[in-house]
């Protein structure tokens, strides 16, 4: 396999770039080279999401593609991973494009997979038979992995993901997450803050912790069980982390005010809180199994607000769930109007097959209406979002700088040597401004002079 060239494909969340960056460096480990070109690759793996059916008919149809160059290169390996190998294992490796199907739980195979697959040209199938049993409990084989190749974020300097928990216990009705990523796993404190402590070491300077759930991150140990709120206090005592957050948040009582508190009195814990709702009407919570109703979603936002005045918080929202009336639907714009996110993302429900919601409730809302309802749940929030951006006006704000801003003509260069960057705030709040490159990865301060819904614009304030 002397340097064979592989291509990855990513779809997906934060949980999946990761695994990408996982199974890159280890490939790269293994003796092979990446390649941005998928014409030139001797193999392709497609890292895939299952949450909506959208995500997965863009697999499909890069699987498509696949088929057409492979009978050009019939040498060539396909590989899926993720949740789309999880969730239809054997009927996607019937598809005539694919040679290995992985899960997530079996990423560390995949180098050897693919070796094999290259030598022998068989077809392999490697998912989690029973996925309700926790993936990892035993042998700590994902554990390993995930802390022998984590490195720092490719695309972001000085930034990287540790995983915390893999898996969901919750089981929203409208979700594939716990049959494709199984039972709540939680990763040990020794683990995650020797991860953590190597990253540092290399540079980076800021840490997301990343769960499905990550506020319900339990570790019993001895006497104590260490949660969030630990991790994130012993993560601010490694000397090199600057920052640290932590998405995504389920909306719990437990552990939520420590977590705050921690937030509260250290900087290094970033000011932003990721809490979906998903709706504001107590009736359509109830048919999602979220454990939660409308007004304490909201007391929960009030109370981080009073332990930490200038949090930023965001949501998800899926519109068009079963049964969703006009009434509903009106609740859920009122949230919305009460919540004041800095910003929020609206989904269009999508029925998961397998998911309780998709065997017991009809998806029973029109397109046309699941997409009205949509632009005008974003219509709301973008006005709120101006709003608090424009608060902005005139500060100067300390930025993480991530790179160039892949948007140029908002702000054109100034200079040659001083193309357009872009940063975010502890809040997670995105800033524009033109500056050095040899920036990224380094902190600066920016004086907003410009405000959107979504973005800062502004001027590095040592000009
Ligand atoms: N249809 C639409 N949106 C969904 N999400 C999860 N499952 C579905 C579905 N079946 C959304 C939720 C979640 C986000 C990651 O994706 O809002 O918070
Ligand atoms: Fe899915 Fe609900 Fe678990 Fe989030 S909490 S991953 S929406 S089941």
């Amino acid at each position: 396999m002397e340097n064979r060239a592989i291509h990855i494909k990513s779809f997906g969340c934060q949980m999946n770039k990761l695994d990408t960056g996982l199974v890159a460096t280890a490939l790269q480990d293994a003796g092979f080279r990446l390649t941005e070109s998928v014409t030139e690759a001797d193999a392709v793996i497609i890292n895939t999401c299952s949450v909506r059916q959208h995500a997965e008919d863009r697999v499909l149809s890069n699987l498509g593609h696949l088929k057409h160059l492979k009978r050009h290169r019939p040498g060539m390996v396909v590989a899926v991973m993720g949740c789309m190998a999880q969730r239809l294992g054997n009927t996607l490796l019937e598809h005539e494009a694919v040679d290995i199907v992985c899960g997530p739980a079996q990423i560390p195979q995949l180098a050897e997979l693919i070796s094999q697959a290259l030598a022998r040209h068989e077809k392999h199938l490697a998912v989690t038979e029973t996925i309700r049993r926790p993936v990892d409990a035993g042998d700590g084989v994902l554990d390993d992995f995930e802390s022998a190749y984590s490195i720092s974020d490719q695309q972001i300097p000085g930034q990287a993901f540790v995983r915390v928990m893999r898996g969901c216990n919750y089981f929203c009705t409208y979700c594939v997450v716990p049959y494709v990523r199984g039972p709540e796993a939680c990763r040990s404190p020794k683990s995650i803050l020797s991860q953590v402590r190597r990253l540092a070491d290399a540079g980076v300077r800021q840490i997301t912790f990343l769960g499905q759930t990550v506020n319900s991150y339990k570790y019993p140990s001895g006497e104590r069980t260490y949660s969030l709120a630990d991790l994130l206090e012993m993560a601010t005592e490694v000397p090199g982390v600057e920052w640290i957050r932590f998405v995504t948040s389920y909306p719990c009582d437990e552990y939520y005010e420590d977590i705050l508190r921690v937030m509260a009195e250290s900087p290094k814990v970033c000011r932003y809180l990721h809490m979906p709702a998903q709706s504001g009407s107590d009736r359509i919570l109830r048919a999602m199994n979220r454990h939660y109703t409308a007004a304490h979603y909201l007391e929960m936002l009030d109370r981080a607000r009073t332990i930490v005045p200038d949090i930023a918080i965001a949501g998800d929202f899926i519109v068009g769930f079963s049964d969703e009336t006009e009434e509903d639907f009106q609740a859920t714009v009122d949230l919305v109007r009460r919540a004041r996110y800095k910003n929020c993302f609206v989904f269009k429900y999508s029925p998961r097959p397998g998911t309780t919601a998709d065997k017991r409730l009809a998806d029973t809302i029109p397109e046309e209406v699941k997409q009205r309802r949509n632009v005008e749940l974003l219509a709301v929030q973008d006005q709120i979002g101006e709003e608090l951006s424009r608060a902005f006006l005139g500060c100067d704000v300390t930025v993480l700088v991530e790179g160039l801003s892949k948007k140029a003509h908002v702000n054109p260069m100034d200079a040659e040597d001083r193309p357009q960057l872009v940063g975010r705030t502890s809040t997670d709040h995105i800033v524009v401004f033109n500056g050095p490159p040899s920036l990224a990865g380094h902190f600066a301060r920016v004086r907003i002079t410009r405000t959107s819904a979504l973005t800062l614009f502004g001027e590095l304030a040592s000009d």
